[in-house]
């Protein structure tokens, strides 16, 4: 929800602020603008759509500072239009200001500010930062660098949400001063050069080296120099950390898209996940984790709580831990899981999922849960994100920068990474057979080869996409495991077609929503379970002889002239086979977005990390 960068350094800020936007477009993408301190004072560039017409604006050519400000906006409170495009300004102009949140408690500091002779040109939450920070500000007898600090410091107390700020001053022109909470926000620097970002992929291009802010802590930058403070402004220390994530990850490499790149990326994906954790020779090894035999064995209770993808990730997850450790996996949804008062206490482990690890509803539930008294372990795709520093532990997929608002490679690496941490109770646990372990392992090293060969299913699937691209309604069905794989090829192709669709277990037709099922429907069933396959397809039949048109993706020989088109995909063990199973449908959503002449990458209404509840 909404992307912000900054500059400070020597170079023309501008165009590595337009640069920084476009990157985080996928962020968020109805409006934006600029701010740089010029000579003459602050300027502000800004207007509703995409970067692209920021870029076009005459005025962008006249921008000269070394200091800057930038916003790609997912609009919250007012529509998007000029007005409410960010960069916003104080009634002085002697400060502009980005933000990346909710300001919850807006409404009462407008109305506290307007009695004091403030007036606002925006529907925005965000317009009382400037105006607060003015506020304060005017209040200080001496106008030092301190006061700026303290007037941003009292400005921030007063706010209740979540935030990311950046705040330039025409009377600092040398300055910036960025603080966060609970949104994301990583300060990346070099000698003479510091490059603010909601996301780390949006400045790898100029550094390795990241600060990580924690709630409420403020940075004063300059270009040589950044000092940190606590909220009660005392000046605190903070470590670099060094990010490997290769720069050219975050570029489209030839692919029309990211969401294509990312899809072919899962080989490697998974191979990186896996690293050296997985091998015959010895046990899984999570060390980081700190978890005893007896610890485990006073679990009664595992939750993995998620949103969206990471959710149907954690589906997966439950079905390997329970088979092979024998504790009760409850999966819930972040968001409801905060509001219904969870049983959660000190015998329940819980496992919060997020390839952001910046998901608001994920990182409130996860407090909730330790707050509880439960022990947490968080698992992300980005190292230093907001989740990894709230966990007791951390583990990581090790996918690489996703930046298609639609989870791909990020799904298939969660699921492996959920049947390693299975493997891995268990062996503590010491309950599962040896030579079952030895079986998962064998087929986890086989997956890279075996997500090649399901590539090859792209043509038929490209086809099928031709087929089907201007329906209305489309049904997945699966059971068990292949259930889960329906709802993530369900959710798949909802964002990015934006055509309807249902995912169902396949046993639950018949008990209503097979009244929907009419003449020309597609249905499209996962078949990969062994077990299970004989009933699904009983289920499959009952949808054809009403009408529907069916594909089936599987792993195993079917009657080919029973349905419209059958995906082959290579055979795995049940646990791992979501990740070859939702390759195909992961394409599908893909060519059947590219038919409709739609943006990929940018779907409607969409943002890739939700910061906001
Ligand atoms: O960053 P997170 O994994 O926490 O994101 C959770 C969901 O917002 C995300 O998976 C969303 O459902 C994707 N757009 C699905 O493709």
């Amino acid at each position: 929800m909404c992307g912000i960068v900054g500059y400070i350094g020597t170079k023309k800020a501008c165009p590595i602020l337009l640069a920084g936007l476009s990157r985080l477009e996928y962020r968020g993408y109805d409006s934006a603008g600029i701010s740089t301190i010029e000579k003459n004072g602050l300027s502000l560039v800004k207007d509703k759509g995409r970067v692209k017409i920021l870029e076009n604006n005459p005025a962008i050519n006249t921008l000269e500072g070394t200091i800057g400000i930038a916003h790609t906006r997912w609009a919250t409170h007012g529509k998007p239009s000029k007005e409410n495009s960010h960069p916003h300004q104080d009634n002085s102009k002697i400060f502009s200001v980005v933000h990346n949140g909710i300001i919850e408690n807006y409404q009462e500091l407008r109305n506290m500010l307007e009695k004091n002779g403030y007036t606002f040109l925006s529907q925005t939450d965000t317009e009382v930062i400037p105006n607060l920070i003015n506020y304060y500000y005017k209040k200080e007898q001496e106008h030092d660098i301190h006061a700026f600090l303290k007037a941003v410091r009292n400005c921030c107390l007063d706010l209740k949400g979540s935030f990311a700020i950046e705040v330039i001053s025409s009377e600092f022109p040398k300055n910036m001063i960025v603080v966060r909470k609970d949104s994301p926000l990583v300060i990346g620097t070099c000698e003479s050069e510091k490059y603010i970002s909601s996301d780390i992929p949006a400045i790898l291009s100029y550094t390795r080296d990241f600060y990580f802010l924690n709630d409420l802590e403020f940075a004063l930058l300059e270009n040589t120099n950044t000092t940190f403070f606590n909220s009660n402004l005392e000046e605190i220390n903070k470590p670099t950390s060094n990010i490997e994530w290769d720069a050219t990850a975050s570029e489209k490499n030839g692919y029309e898209d990211f969401m294509l790149k990312e899809i072919y990326e899962q080989p490697t994906a998974i191979r990186e996940t896996i690293g050296s954790k997985i091998s015959l020779e010895s046990k899984c090894d999570f060390e980081e984790l700190e978890l005893t035999k007896d610890y485990l064995e006073s679990v009664n209770k595992i939750y993995i709580i998620a949103c969206g993808t990471a959710m149907h990730a954690g589906l997966a997850g439950k079905n390997v831990i329970e088979k092979l450790c024998r504790i009760p996996v409850e999966v819930d949804i972040a968001s409801e899981f905060r509001y219904r008062n969870p049983i959660v206490n000190e015998k329940t482990l819980c496992i919060f999922i997020s390839q952001s690890g910046e998901t608001a509803d994920t990182i409130a539930a996860l407090k909730l849960a330790k707050l509880c008294g439960s022990r947490t372990i968080a698992i992300s795709n980005v190292i230093g994100s907001s989740i990894t520093r709230e966990a007791d532990y951390s583990i990581y997929t090790h996918a690489g920068p996703e930046i298609a608002v639609a989870s791909t490679k990020a799904y298939t690496s969660q699921v492996v990474l959920l049947n390693m941490l299975a493997l891995y109770f268990a062996e503590i646990l010491e309950i599962v057979d040896m030579d079952l372990i030895n079986n998962i392992k064998k087929e986890m090293l086989l997956l890279p080869k075996k997500i090649e060969e399901t590539f090859s299913c792209k043509n038929s699937i490209q086809e099928f996409a031709k087929k089907i691209y201007q329906e209305k309604d489309v049904f997945f069905l699966g059971r068990g495991i292949d259930e889960t794989v329906a709802k993530e090829g369900s959710l798949k192709l909802k964002e990015i077609s934006y055509i309807h669709s249902e995912s169902y277990a396949a046993g639950e037709l018949k008990h209503g929503p097979i009244a929907l099922i009419e003449n020309g429907i597609t249905v499209i069933s996962i078949l990969m379970d062994s077990s299970l396959i004989e009933k699904t397809i009983s289920n499959i039949q009952e949808v054809i002889s009403r009408g529907a048109k069916t594909l089936v993706v599987t792993s195993h020989d079917c009657n080919t002239t029973m349905f419209d088109e059958v995906i082959k995909i290579p055979d795995t063990i049940p646990y791992l086979s979501p990740i070859l199973s939702v390759i195909p449908l992961q394409l599908l959503a893909y060519y059947i977005s590219k038919e409709k002449g739609l943006d990929v990458d940018k779907p409607r209404n969409l943002a890739k990390s939700v910061t906001v509840e």
